[in-house]
């Protein structure tokens, strides 16, 4: 009986061991590239472990922040300007590094990030996600700045395009577009010392 076991025992890990050669062998040819999005499946599964990751009392949290106008406006501003280069100001992850992310970031206005709750949102932005191009947020303890965000985070799905423009604004820019900003500023205040 017990040698049974044994042997039983032997070929479970020698089976193991096979699968995860057969897949070390398989992911190195592949190669590590980002373009290609995650298969279905190692998004879901990955996905689940990591909200298994969450604690309980960490995903029970509830926003210190009720959604007034100004705490909104203030999340609106600090996600045009540190989230907005992944995940797009519309939540949509359709930014030129977002596209080529792996994992690639999701579209945060559907239901999937949706039905996490304000506590799992917050764990999430404040504490990051490892091995992703999710980065942790915030100072560390009391981050008030992570629960304006997730107020934001909430309002997603109903923003409107003036907002979407607003944002636009504060987007961050590099050196190049604030020249070229400027000097279609000064064009059109009719300065002739720059060019059209
Ligand atoms: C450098 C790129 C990058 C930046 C900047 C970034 N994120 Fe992310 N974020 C990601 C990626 C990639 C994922 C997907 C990770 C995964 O699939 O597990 C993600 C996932 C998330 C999720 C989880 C969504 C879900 O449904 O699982 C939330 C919430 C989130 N980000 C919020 C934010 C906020 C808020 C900011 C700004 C403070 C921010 N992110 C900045 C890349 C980024």
């Amino acid at each position: 009986m017990l040698r049974r076991l044994g042997y039983l025992l032997l070929a479970g890990l020698a089976l193991v061991g096979a699968l995860v050669l057969v897949g070390g062998v398989l992911a190195i040819r592949q190669g590590f590239g980002s373009r290609q999005a995650p298969p279905a499946w190692e998004a879901f599964l990955a996905k689940r472990i990591y909200r298994l990751s969450i604690p309980e009392e960490a995903r029970l949290q509830q926003n210190p922040f009720p959604p007034t106008r100004d705490w909104l406006q203030q999340g609106m501003e600090h996600y045009a300007d540190h989230c907005a280069q992944c995940h797009a100001n519309n939540g949509s992850g359709e930014t030129e590094m977002g596209k080529t992310l792996y994992p690639r970031p999701p579209d945060m206005r559907k239901q999937e990030t949706q039905s996490l709750t304000d506590g799992e949102l917050y764990y999430i932005i404040h504490n990051g996600i490892r091995m992703t191009g999710m980065p942790a947020w915030g100072e560390e303890g009391h981050d008030a700045e992570s629960w304006k965000l997730v107020l934001f985070l909430r309002h997603l799905p109903k923003l409107t395009r003036e907002e979407e423009r607003e944002m636009e604004k504060l987007n961050p820019k590099g050196p190049k577009e604030r020249a070229e900003e400027r000097e279609e500023e000064s064009f059109l205040e009719g300065d002739d010392k720059s060019s059209p």
